[in-house]
C-alpha cells in the first residue's frame, strides 16, 4: 500500500484528501492514515491538514516500494554484516532472478582476496542474485557485463568518465569509485546462481581509509541519491542480461578499460606478477607481457596500475 500512496502523493500538484486516497486505493481512511504515519516514521515528510496529505520530501533510502515493478525483489536492511551473506541465503532458498539485497551499511563488508570493504553510511552496498542459463566456465562474462553496465550507467547519469579496471573495479582518474565481487554456486554443469556484490562510494568519504579512492559526492561536489542509482542500474543490467549476446561482452569491456597497454602489478592468492597488460582474452584472463617477452595469463587477482 505504501507504493500506491506515495505514487498518488508525488503525482499530485498539491494536497490529496484522505477520502480520495481511500476511494482510489480501495482501503479505509483509517488504513490510509496508518500507512501515512508509518511513512512519516520512516522519514517521509508528509504534511497533513484538514484538506489532506502532501508529500514534501522523501528520504534517500532504497526501501522496496521505491522500485515499482521490482518491489518484491528488493530486500533492504539498514544494517547487515554483508549483503553477500544475506543474498547467498536467499539464493540457496530459491529466490527469483534479480533479487537484490541492499544495506545502508555493512559491519563485515568484504572485497576480493579476503579484503575488508569499508561500508560506512552514505555508500551504496548491494548484491544481485542472478540465475543465468550458463555453464560455470562462462560465468565471468556476467561479472564483466555487471561492471561495464555500471560504468555506463554512472557516466550517463552524471556525465563522468568512469572506466573499468581489470577485473572489475570502476575508476575515475585512477581513483577507485566502485568494487565488485562475484560468488557462484553450480549444479552439475549449470550455474545455480551468481551473486554480484557491488559497493559504490556515493555520499560516503572513502579517502581517509583508502587514499586512492573517491566518491560521487567528491567528484560532483554534491550529494546524489543512492536509490536513483540503484533503480537505473538494475533496469539497465536486467535489460542487458535479457537481451545482450554475452559473447561480445569482453570486446565491449575492452573499449571501456584503462588497464590495457600499461605496466601493471597483479597480486593473486599465490604470486605477484609484473609486466605490460596487453590483452584480456576470451576467458576474461589478463594477458601480461613479462620483462623477458613471455606472455602470462592471469584469471583472477588484484591489479595495480603502475604510474605512467
Ligand atoms: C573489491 O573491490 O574488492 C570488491 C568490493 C565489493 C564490495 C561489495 S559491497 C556489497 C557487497 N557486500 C560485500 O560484503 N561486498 C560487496
Amino acid at each position: 500500500m505504501k507504493a500506491p500512496i506515495l505514487k498518488k502523493l508525488s503525482k499530485a500538484e498539491g494536497t490529496v484528501s484522505g477520502e480520495v486516497l481511500s476511494a482510489q486505493l480501495g482501503v479505509s481512511r483509517v488504513s490510509v492514515w496508518k500507512h501515512i504515519q508509518q511513512l512519516q516514521a520512516l522519514g517521509y515528510e508528509i504534511t497533513s491538514s484538514a484538506r489532506g496529505y502532501r508529500l514534501k520530501n522523501s528520504p534517500d533510502v532504497p526501501y522496496s516500494w521505491e522500485f515499482p515493478g521490482r518491489e518484491s525483489r528488493i530486500i533492504y536492511h539498514e544494517k547487515l554484516t554483508s549483503t553477500m551473506d544475506a543474498a547467498k541465503d536467499l539464493a540457496r532458498k530459491g529466490c527469483p532472478d534479480f533479487t537484490t539485497v541492499v544495506a545502508g551499511r555493512q559491519t563485515s563488508g568484504r572485497g576480493r582476496l579476503q579484503r575488508e570493504w569499508h561500508s560506512a553510511k552514505g555508500g551504496l552496498y548491494f548484491t544481485v542474485v542472478l540465475r543465468p542459463d550458463l555453464p560455470p566456465v562462462l560465468s565471468f562474462r556476467v561479472s564483466f557485463l555487471a561492471s561495464l553496465t555500471l560504468a555506463r550507467t554512472l557516466n550517463e547519469m552524471f556525465g563522468l568518465d568512469v572506466r573499468v579496471k581489470w577485473p572489475n573495479d570502476l575508476l575515475v582518474d585512477e581513483r577507485k569509485l566502485c568494487g565488485l565481487l562475484s560468488e557462484l554456486e553450480a549444479e552439475a554443469d549449470r550455474v545455480a546462481f551468481i551473486n554480484v556484490g557491488i559497493g559504490i562510494n556515493v555520499n560516503n568519504d572513502p579517502s581517509a581509509i583508502e587514499p586512492p579512492a573517491t566518491s560521487l559526492k567528491a567528484l560532483l561536489g554534491r550529494r546524489v541519491a543512492v536509490k536513483d542509482i540503484l533503480a537505473r542500474y538494475l533496469d539497465a543490467f536486467e535489460q542487458r542480461m535479457q537481451t545482450s549476446a554475452l559473447d561480445r561482452v569482453i570486446e565491449e569491456w575492452k573499449a571501456y578499460t584503462v588497464t590495457l597497454n600499461r605496466d601493471v602489478r597483479v597480486v593473486t592468492t599465490r604470486d605477484v606478477f609484473t609486466g605490460k597488460a596487453v590483452d584480456v582474452d576470451d576467458n576474461g584472463a589478463l594477458v601480461l607481457q613479462c620483462a623477458d617477452g613471455s606472455l602470462q595469463k592471469i584469471l583472477y587477482g588484484d591489479c595495480f596500475h603502475q604510474t605512467r
